[in-house]
């Protein structure tokens, strides 16, 4: 394939993280190279992803609340570690991804330059988790993922059921509080999540990259128009379903998007995530072929509707008396993100050129912080970086992982 149309297909999976086609019921859908029957320890992101790396790598599996099983990575020391520092202790980090991808997206990298990697060979002890949904997390108590049941749910029951179950499990595991990194959609379910005070006792520092909080500056045409197409749906659709962005439909509804007056398709990557300085198109490729994953409709809906009314608030039931039903009153309440424990050790990093993680809307959640202790707060702002460079820039351990580690360092 051609530069430019790997490009294209990448910017198709990022853009579905916007877009959504509400009349869609797919049956369970499969991985690219992997099936979904628990055969993890053989196919999993260790064996694929990690262990060909000479890295230690441990698959687990975490039970949330609500009955998802969830599948996590543990990298636990560095490449070839051997035994000079056997018992010593090492800090646990949670790194979390965003929607539409799952942990995988974090290792696809050369190991000098992705993120768990360079937190492994830096000493501390790596946790990689994926959300329910996704390819090595479609399993539950009672539920199959060919049920509506199993997809019944938006990034609300990411805060309260996945990160916190994650955490337990980290926490049980390693008796130490914990640094946690998130990217993306990872970034606003951290924020939610610690601005309700649940995981008060195990959190120890967070890391957002291209926080994603308010979302109502996002600049790019075609995300507009797709949150506001999806949402002129939404007054119809009240089902539950899976979102496979590899389904044709939701092919079908790009280009529909892309017939849009003012919205240019031509360079979807661009005019998606933001002009992207730095990726590597054998990475890009390698992207392509594990990416993007399945989330739930009603996750999607939940996002365009982040997008549209300008406030971080829980799902929109769309009509006074459900959301009276659900809440208790007529609008769904909204996560304060100014609660967050003023004393929490926080390090943001954002980029100039992302169209998602919009500059202004940065601001806005810096502002909602401004209150934080100064000395907690640490902000970078990185002028040539748009979505995607965060994750899978060949230079983000210089411009970002490295900052990362001196901010968790910083903690000990
Ligand atoms: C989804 O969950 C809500 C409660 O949050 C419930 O009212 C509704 O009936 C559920 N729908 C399906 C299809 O399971
Ligand atoms: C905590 O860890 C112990 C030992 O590893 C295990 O037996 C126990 O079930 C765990 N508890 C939870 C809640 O995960
Ligand atoms: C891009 O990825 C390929 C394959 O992993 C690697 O050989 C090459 O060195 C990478 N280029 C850069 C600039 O990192
Ligand atoms: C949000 O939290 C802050 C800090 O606890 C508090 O001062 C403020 O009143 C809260 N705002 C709302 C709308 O509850």
């Amino acid at each position: 394939m051609a530069p430019s149309e790997l490009l294209s297909l990448a910017s198709l999976s990022l853009l579905l993280a916007l877009v959504v086609q509400p009349h869609e019921a797919y049956g369970s859908t499969r991985g690219s190279f992997l099936s979904n029957d628990g055969s993890a320890a053989v196919n999993g992101i260790c064996a694929t992803s990690v262990t060909i790396h000479g890295y230690k790598c441990q698959e687990h599996e975490v039970k949330t609340k609500d009955g998802y099983i969830l599948s996590m990575q543990r990298i636990p020391e560095r490449r070839f570690e051997g035994n000079s520092n056997a018992g010593i202790k090492k800090q646990p980090i949670l790194i979390q991804h965003g929607v539409l991808v799952d942990g995988m997206t974090w290792l696809l990298n050369s190991p000098q330059q992705n993120l768990p990697m360079i937190l492994a060979d830096n000493g501390f002890d790596v946790w990689i988790a994926n959300t329910r949904g996704t390819r090595f997390c479609r399993k539950h108590v009672s539920l199959d993922s060919a049920q509506a049941e199993f997809w019944n749910w938006s990034w609300d029951e990411l805060v309260s059921f996945d990160l916190p179950a994650v955490f337990d499990f980290v926490f049980n595991q390693t008796q130490q509080k914990i640094h946690y990194i998130g990217h993306s959609l990872g970034t606003l379910i951290g924020l939610a999540s610690f601005s309700e005070g649940h995981q008060a006792d195990t959190l120890k520092s967070a890391a957002f990259l291209s926080p994603i909080a308010y979302l109502s500056h996002m600049n790019t045409a075609l995300g507009m128009v797709a949150a506001k197409a999806f949402v002129g749906e939404i007054t119809t659709w009240f089902g539950v379903a899976e979102f496979n962005p590899k389904g044709q439909k939701a092919s079908a509804f790009l280009k529909r998007l892309c017939n849009y007056p003012g919205v240019d398709c031509y360079d979807l990557l661009t005019a998606i995530t933001g002009k992207n300085c730095c990726l590597n198109f054998s990475t890009v490729d390698l992207f392509i072929k594990n990416e993007p994953q399945s989330t739930a409709t009603k996750n999607m809906v939940h996002l365009a509707q982040t997008v549209r009314d300008g406030v971080i608030a829980k799902y929109n039931y769309g009509r006074p008396d459900y959301n009276r039903m659900h809440y208790g009153e007529a609008k769904p309440p909204v996560y304060n993100i100014s609660a967050i424990p003023r004393n929490l050790p926080i390090f943001i990093s954002y980029g100039g050129q992302d169209a998602l993680s919009d500059v202004k809307d940065v601001l806005l959640l810096l502002d909602s912080l401004k209150f934080h202790d100064e000395d907690k707060l640490m902000v970078q702002f990185i002028k040539d970086y748009a979505h995607a460079d965060f994750i899978m820039g060949t230079n983000a351990k210089d411009i970002v992982y490295n900052q990362v580690l001196r901010f968790f360092k910083n903690q000990q």
